[in-house]
């Protein structure tokens, strides 16, 4: 089915090696981000507006992944209620904007796919990221309601939940050898992911292979989530 694709944080982290992967498997992609960055798209995943305006440049989609995403750390104690309310904002109502565009302007008879980015940890509780752990246990919950609702539109909506990644979002904390230790540990395989592990199986869920799989999320974790 490959056609045109829209990946958003598709600048950095696991976004640009999803692009790359998805352009090698045949796809035309079409990356977004908040980041300008060569061949890519200028987009707020939060700002309404914003979103109309890709959907129009862009043209029709067969394809669109939600992978743009923060992530701080702190207690609940210490967060901020601006941090909390924008990790809702981005996370999970950035998911929403670009699942609402995407199905609004799906073809009738035509068939689609939504990859949404969720976390191990929308499941597997850590501590000092409740602000994050709470959108991504959103973003889980919107994966499911969504397949019910794009199924009878041809529309698959399926979710990727990696365990730890070596992308700019965890360097700081995959720097510091107490911290990667502790991710270790918890990962059966004993070692974080690179991009190109969850990419690979963004790709397959978006794929025909995955024609009869909706409403998953396809944890990419290293074993962490059964283990724990
Ligand atoms: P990253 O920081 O390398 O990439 C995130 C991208 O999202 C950046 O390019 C950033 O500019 C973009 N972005 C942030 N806010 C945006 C906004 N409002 N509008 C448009 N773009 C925006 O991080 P990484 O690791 O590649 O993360 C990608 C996704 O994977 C995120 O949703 C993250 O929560 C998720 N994830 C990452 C894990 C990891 O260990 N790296 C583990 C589990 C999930």
């Amino acid at each position: 089915m490959p056609g045109r694709v829209l990946v958003t944080g598709g600048a950095s982290g696991i976004g640009a090696e999803t692009c790359r992967v998805l352009a090698g498997d045949g796809w035309d992609v079409v990356a977004a981000d908040l980041t300008s960055a060569a061949n890519v798209t200028l987009l707020d995943v939060t700002d309404e507006a914003a979103w109309d305006r890709v959907f129009n440049d862009v043209g029709q989609l067969a394809g669109l992944v939600n992978c743009a995403g923060i992530r701080t750390r702190g207690s609940i104690v210490e967060t901020k209620l601006d941090d909390f309310e924008r990790h809702l904002r981005v996370n999970v109502v950035g998911t929403w904007l670009g699942i609402r565009g995407f199905l609004r302007r799906h073809r009738p008879n035509a068939i689609g796919g939504i990859v949404n980015v969720s976390s191990v940890n929308a499941e597997i509780a850590v501590p000092d990221q409740a602000h994050y752990v709470a959108s991504k246990g959103a973003v889980s919950a919107l994966t499911r309601a969504a397949a019910v609702e794009a199924a009878p539109l041809g529309v698959r909506v399926n979710a990727v939940a990696p365990g730890p990644v070596r992308t700019p979002m965890t360097a700081e904390r995959l720097g510091d050898p107490e911290q990667a230790a502790w991710l270790d540990a918890r990962v059966p395989m004993g070692r974080v992911a690179e991009p190109a592990e969850v990419a690979e199986v963004i790709s397959f869920l978006l794929s025909e292979k995955a024609s009869y799989v909706t409403g998953e999320v396809l944890f990419t974790d290293g074993g962490w989530r059964g283990h724990a």
